[in-house]
């Protein structure tokens, strides 16, 4: 069974806000899935309806291609908010209570410790712990069932560089196990850097959906310096060229799909320009979300 989560049409409204609108996806084994959007665009949402804690109004949601039913649930390990754990307790501990409340064996502690790389800690007392680790803690407790699918909601949320880095490399980790990852995100980065799959959502509706490689296969700007007097010239007549600002002493150029800054010097060298400066920049998922979010205000 190749997917993992579908959703269709799902709407979920709070009065008169509508926090999801219509909303259809689809999830397949193996990706890690971004949800992307800025506050309040309906993330937790719908990832409170997926887990079967926020009742929906419309719509319906399948889990491996089934109804969901709370055999479907044990597969899943899903931290929506910081979890609650025992200050004055170990991680261990804490882990057996978990273990215990959901119903699953305590021999995968020591394992699942080590994997978010909290062995060494395991008998300190919680309330000693970083942000970073209480993070990791709390990714270890979804770990416990030895779940196929993990769901993240903001697993970033306050934590310093250092401990983004941590917490990103820990999911791509954990994808590799062959897990499926849904992540809900209002970092643009976090989504690039993590996930193959994305959807942006804006007020409860999706606005985009596609692979976050495609992204970064976006339109190129090129920035050239030359001496040549007929550059300007030049760089318009080129057949891949969609646009030719300057900008003091550049020239910023916009390029079309299959053309890049390798063959547009390559074309310079042909004209006999050789160029002082040549910087190629791919636009980036940040300025591309920017732009589907304006968009959808038109
Ligand atoms: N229990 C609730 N009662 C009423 N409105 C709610 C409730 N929960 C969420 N909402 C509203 O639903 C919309 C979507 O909220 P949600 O928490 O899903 O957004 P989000 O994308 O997770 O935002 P954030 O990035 O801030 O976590 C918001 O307008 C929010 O105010
Ligand atoms: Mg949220």
């Amino acid at each position: 069974m190749d997917t993992v989560l579908s959703i269709k049409n799902l709407t979920k409204k709070y009065g008169r806000i509508t926090a999801v609108n219509d909303l259809s996806l689809e999830i397949k084994k193996g990706t890690i899935f971004g949800l992307l959007g800025p506050n309040g665009s309906g993330k937790t949402t719908t990832l409170g309806v997926i887990l079967d804690v926020i009742n929906h109004t419309s719509g319906e949601y399948q889990w491996f291609g089934e109804t969901p039913s709370k055999e479907h649930r044990k597969k899943i390990g899903a931290i929506l908010e910081t979890p609650i754990f025992y200050p004055y307790l170990s991680a261990i501990d804490n882990l057996k209570i978990v273990a215990n409340i959901k119903q699953v064996s305590t021999d995968n502690i020591d394992n699942v410790l080590q994997q978010v790389d909290l062995f060494e800690r395991r008998n300190d007392k919680f309330k000693t712990y970083s942000l970073g680790m209480k993070q990791r803690l709390s990714i270890a407790s979804a770990l416990l069932c030895n779940p196929t699918v993990m769901i993240l909601d903001e697993p970033t949320n306050g934590l310093d560089p250092q401990g983004i880095a941590e917490i990103r490399n820990l999911i791509i980790e954990i994808a590799k196990d062959g897990k499926t990852i849904i992540l809900a995100s209002h970092l643009l980065d976090e989504v690039q850097k993590v996930c193959s799959h994305f959807a942006v959502l804006k007020k409860g509706k999706m606005i985009y959906t596609g692979l976050v490689e495609d992204v970064s296969k976006g339109e190129e700007t090129v920035e050239v310096s030359a001496e040549e007097e007929n550059i300007e010239e030049l760089l318009k007549n080129y057949k891949g060229i969609k646009s030719v600002k300057p900008d003091h002493n550049k020239w910023i150029i916009s390029l079309h799909d299959g053309h890049n800054s390798k063959t547009l010097n390559t074309y310079l060298i042909a004209n006999d320009v050789v160029v002082s400066h040549l910087v190629s920049q791919k636009k980036s998922l940040e300025k591309q979300f920017l732009e589907v979010l304006a968009a959808s205000d038109q």
